[in-house]
């Protein structure tokens, strides 16, 4: 049997993850065996967000750990590895460079050849982890901290991007409006817990919901809650008006995202949705997902939230499908990274 070890530095998680690749063709799948994800929140916190080189220097100084782990944890040693994956973009080229140059010494050393992955394409198959034989075609929801794509998924093999942002990105748009409101890094999870105890909607646009295209646009959203706090005269310091504003910005966000992603799933009349990257781990996405599609009759799949933010179980499970369709690993000297790499 097979046994894949994936490793994910693209951004600030330093990750490795050791699966177990079973069954051929349209039977195989994957037992995780390990999946060790070393966050360097604490370290961006006090920036407010990713300053890449420290994000590199971190990368360096745990990577060995986490493969260590990874394997230990896997209870194989790197001799018993027949498979090796790394994310080679999009991302931080200095994050992305830890990974790839760490695997090229690991295939060097073993004469193991790489996989290379693209890391959107890591959450987009991440549904599948839990569901490999999850009923396609399917409408792909990817919200991301860099990243927002709604994808049509015809087979486990071809997929059509038929949107994305035109400016900022959806996890991207809550960071910065966290920022805005004095709440902490990284955004998401703070605009969530503030936004529970939101009373007040300020009906903040709901960005190009009625484009006739999937293409979504998040940058005015966070100019109308700067407006909003300024003219109104908010004072940021107490609780609720916080809460009051983190509730509406979020409400606006997932109205667009929910909106487009049913649109998209009556049009072309898919059988399932799927939601996944780091924004996916909100719960009320999640829940008024779930609750729009039953009502067109279609069933949303989403990955556990530790599988929805950066991980390198969705790299190892994305390989592995790389490799089902056909995909020959490559020489360590044929590895690049690509920080823009498109889906
Ligand atoms: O997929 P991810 O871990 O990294 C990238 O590939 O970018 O996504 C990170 C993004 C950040 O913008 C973060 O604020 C957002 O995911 N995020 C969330 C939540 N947890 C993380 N956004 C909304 N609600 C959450 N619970
Ligand atoms: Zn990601």
């Amino acid at each position: 049997m097979a046994k894949l070890l994936a490793i994910e530095t693209s951004c600030d998680e330093t990750a490795a993850a050791v699966v177990l690749i079973h069954g051929r063709g349209k039977n195989q799948k994957i037992t995780a065996l390990s999946n060790i994800i070393s966050s360097q929140i604490p370290l961006h916190q006090k920036t407010h967000g990713v300053v890449p080189e420290v994000a590199a220097r971190a990368h360096l100084r745990k990577i060995n750990n986490v493969v260590q782990q990874a394997l230990k944890k896997a209870h194989v040693s790197l001799e018993d590895i027949s498979h090796l994956a790394v994310t080679t973009g999009p991302g931080l080229a200095t994050s992305l460079l830890v990974g790839t140059e760490y695997v090229k010494g690991l295939s060097l050393a073993t004469g193991v050849k790489i996989t290379p992955v693209n890391h959107m394409l890591g959450h987009l198959y991440s549904a599948f982890i839990k569901t490999p034989k999850m009923s396609l075609p399917s409408i792909n929801l990817i919200v991301s901290g860099g990243h927002t794509y709604l994808v049509l998924l015809k087979d486990k093999k071809h997929f059509n991007v038929l949107g994305q942002t035109v400016d900022d990105a959806a996890g991207e748009a809550f960071d910065k409006a966290a920022k805005m409101l004095g709440l902490s890094y990284p955004g998401g999870p703070e605009i969530y817990a503030a936004a529970k105890i939101g009373k007040h909607d300020y009906n903040f646009p709901r960005p190009m919901i009625s484009s006739k295209n999937f293409n979504f646009s998040f940058a005015g959203l966070k100019t109308a809650l700067l407006y909003k706090i300024r003219d109104k005269r908010l004072d940021l310091n107490k609780k609720q008006v916080r809460a009051d504003l983190a509730m509406s910005f979020q409400n606006a966000v997932i109205d667009v995202l929910i909106s487009k992603t049913l649109s998209a799933a009556k049009k072309y009349k898919t059988k399932s949705i799927t939601l996944s990257g780091g924004v996916a781990a909100n719960i009320k996405l999640r829940t008024d997902l779930t609750r729009g599609a039953k009502k067109i009759g279609t069933k949303v799949y989403v990955p556990d939230a530790s599988l929805c933010t950066d991980n390198a179980l969705m790299i190892a499970n994305a390989a592995a499908i790389k490799l089902q369709n056909g995909f020959k690993p490559q020489p360590y000297n044929k590895i690049q990274i690509n920080p823009t790499l498109p889906l």
